[in-house]
């Protein structure tokens, strides 16, 4: 089981750069061993779009062969601003190739997520064909100030979940309350999972999950069992390490 990497940037931009410079590193050394398959990436909403945006226009990568997912997804229309893969499109515009990279959830029927969670799950076996749970490349999770990551809430009983690779979710305490999520086994069998957390008030809850691996939290639990792990924070979250 991976222990953590911790890594603190002096800014914003330094927390953009660590990032890059990991998917960088990660991608060269994926795509290099095989010249037949893609560099799946796991995105996640919250602040992570602008870090990963920032650090994108300079990666030196081979976007033809970049598929990004998602760690989870809210149940709203695309051009709504609470849709991750909206915001992402947004933000990667003119960086990468096009909508042929992202791998979607569908939002066609915002109620049914149960369907939107099944329909997803079928999309990304076969993006690992074979693999029961996927193992996908590299995860990039955020992680809220109640330790949850993904759509992953702390007490829920998704937490619980071995059997489905997502899962729908509609009372999300954070809104909006229909989501779907990746769920640990997918999580724990990447190759590399990456956190990025920033700013003081995220402090407490990171002396809970990284000091004292208080297993009630979401975030403690992503230990990637064959794979690396990666806290890339900022000086004020990381004030209580
Ligand atoms: C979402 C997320 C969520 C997010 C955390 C951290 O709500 O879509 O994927 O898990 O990553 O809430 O958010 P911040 O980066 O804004 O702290």
């Amino acid at each position: 089981m991976a222990e953590p990497t911790i890594k603190v940037a002096d800014s914003e931009e330094e927390v953009a750069k660590m990032l890059a410079d990991f998917v960088e590193k990660h991608a060269a050394s994926v795509l290099g061993s095989s010249s037949d398959s893609d560099f799946i990436i796991g995105l996640s909403g919250g602040s992570l779009p602008k870090f990963f945006a920032t650090g994108a226009k300079n990666l030196k990568l081979d976007w033809d062969r970049v598929k990004f997912i998602f760690c989870d997804e809210r149940l709203v229309p695309v051009d709504d601003p609470e849709s991750t893969l909206g915001v992402y499109k947004e933000k990667l515009s003119g960086i990468i190739c096009g909508d042929n990279n992202f791998v979607t959830v569908d939002t066609i029927n915002l109620d049914d997520v149960e369907k939107a969670a099944q329909d997803y799950e079928e999309k990304l076996k076969k993006l690992r064909p074979g693999q029961q749970p996927p193992r996908f490349d590299l995860l990039l999770l955020g992680m809220g100030p109640d330790g949850h990551t993904c759509s992953l809430f702390p007490g829920h009983a998704l937490l619980e979940e071995t059997g489905r690779f997502v899962a729908p979710i509609s009372d999300s305490p954070k809104p909006p309350p229909n989501r779907v999520t990746l769920t640990y086994p997918v999580l724990n069998n990447a190759s590399a999972v990456v956190f990025v957390s920033t700013g003081e008030g995220k402090k407490d809850v990171l002396e809970r999950v990284l000091k004292q691996k208080d297993m009630q939290l979401p975030a403690t639990r992503v230990r990637p069992t064959n794979g690396e792990l990666l806290w890339i924070l900022d000086k004020p979250a990381a004030s209580k390490l």
